[in-house]
């Protein structure tokens, strides 16, 4: 046993496969950062015994690497395929129980799994329905975007209700997740922004001025030239997400709420407009600058040095006109009582500090007005 062991993390180090395990209360997980994986996700699927597969699968992918899935679906005996159109305003309960519908009809059962192949979308709204069939069955990840594979992995599903975004969701993880940097080669390059700006906010939360540095010298128009590059950012990120959810996996003990640092904006934002999620943290996180500044957190050297690297980023998102004529200040300040971090009296913001983040219960509304009217005449 131990020889096998030692043989598959040999075996993982010959193929610079990198490999991260979190362990949860419910379940030991197991992720995997490489180019060329599909041996791998076989090896690994074919191994847990599954009765029946069954692959929920973007459609947009699905089309462009037509074979390099189809190798795999074959391989593991796919009881069948579901494509979905990814997009947020499919991501509602509508849409889950369609598939809900399509794995009653295919036999799912509790010895069986789906494998979600694709954006964040897809790995919460496959991961929100395994959740909820039959009381949870297994659920295997691989994320194809960088902001899957840098976090919309290792923890929380959800799908949005009533026009709030992520209202209904579980504390779930895949038992696998496979991120192939293979499949980034059809990502463009605002695909891959997007997802920077939540590897930035784990740098920010672990104060790593390296990882920041990277990500910079990538938006200066230096490429992380290498898939090495990428995958080391995504290893930063997910060994980050891990320090905040493992010790914290349901939410409850105060770590895991600094992953929410730019999400309260963000999830405002989202609910207003169509902007995606990676540019609508963006602009989450420059708020949480303007919080923190006013609030004398950090101090000018540090906001201006953020605002330098937020700087790079709006030259390629170029949402910020757009941002600004969404924000409605009243109807912000509303609203941002009843985001999940809030409990409808107060504000609560991850915010930064000197070397790091900390959790503010109670940020003043006049505070929060005067950085919103900022954030809207912002110009860079
Ligand atoms: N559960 C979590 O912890 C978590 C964390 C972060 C984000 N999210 C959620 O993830 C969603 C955003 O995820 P996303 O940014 O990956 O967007 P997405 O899943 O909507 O995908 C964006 C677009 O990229 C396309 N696409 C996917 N893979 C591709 C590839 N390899 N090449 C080319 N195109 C590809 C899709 O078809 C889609 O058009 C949001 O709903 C967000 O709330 C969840």
């Amino acid at each position: 046993m131990k020889r096998r062991i030692k043989e598959h993390f040999y075996m993982l180090f010959q193929k610079n496969i990198r490999h991260i395990k979190v362990c949860f209360p419910y379940i030991e997980q197991h992720l995997y950062i490489g180019t060329g994986v599909p041996d791998l996700v076989v090896e690994k699927i074919s191994s847990a015994k599954y009765d029946k597969i069954v692959a929920v699968v973007d459609s947009n992918l699905y089309e462009q690497r037509k074979d390099y899935l189809d190798a795999i679906f074959d391989k593991l005996k796919i009881a069948g395929v579901i494509p979905v159109e990814s997009k947020e305003a499919n991501k509602n309960f509508v849409y889950c129980d369609n598939i809900l519908n399509q794995l009653s009809k295919l036999g799912i059962n509790r010895k069986s799994c789906l494998l979600a192949i694709g954006g964040g979308y897809v790995g919460d709204v496959v991961g929100f329905t395994s959740s909820i069939y039959m009381r949870g069955i297994d659920f295997v990840q691989i994320p194809t975007t960088l902001m899957s594979m840098s976090d919309a992995v290792m923890g929380k599903v959800a799908i949005n209700n009533n026009g709030k975004k992520n209202l209904l969701g579980s504390f779930y993880s895949p038992r696998f997740t496979f991120c192939d940097m293979s499949l980034l080669e059809t990502s463009n390059r605002r695909g891959i922004v997007f997802g920077l700006v939540e590897i930035w906010k784990h740098s920010l939360l672990e104060n790593n001025l390296g990882m920041e540095y990277k990500i910079s010298e990538y938006l200066n128009g230096n490429e992380l030239n290498s898939e090495k590059n990428l995958a080391e950012l995504i290893k930063f990120s997910l060994e980050a997400k891990k320090k905040y959810t493992q010790n914290d996996y349901d939410d409850t003990k105060g770590l895991h709420k600094a992953l929410s640092l730019g999400h309260t904006f963000a999830n405002y934002i989202e609910s207003k407009t169509e902007i995606p999620h990676g540019p609508a943290v963006f602009y989450g996180l420059i708020l949480v600058f303007l919080i923190s500044y006013k609030l004398k957190k950090i101090s000018k050297s540090e906001f201006d040095h953020f605002m330098e690297v937020a700087r790079l980023f709006e030259k390629e998102i170029k949402m910020l006109n757009e941002v600004q004529n969404h924000i409605d200040v009243n109807d912000a300040l509303e609203k941002l009582k009843f985001d999940k971090i809030n409990s409808g009296d107060t504000y609560s913001f991850v915010l930064l500090k000197k070397n790091g983040y900390f959790v503010c219960k109670n940020v003043d509304a006049e505070v929060l007005k005067e950085s919103l009217d900022e954030l809207k005449k912002l110009s860079f």
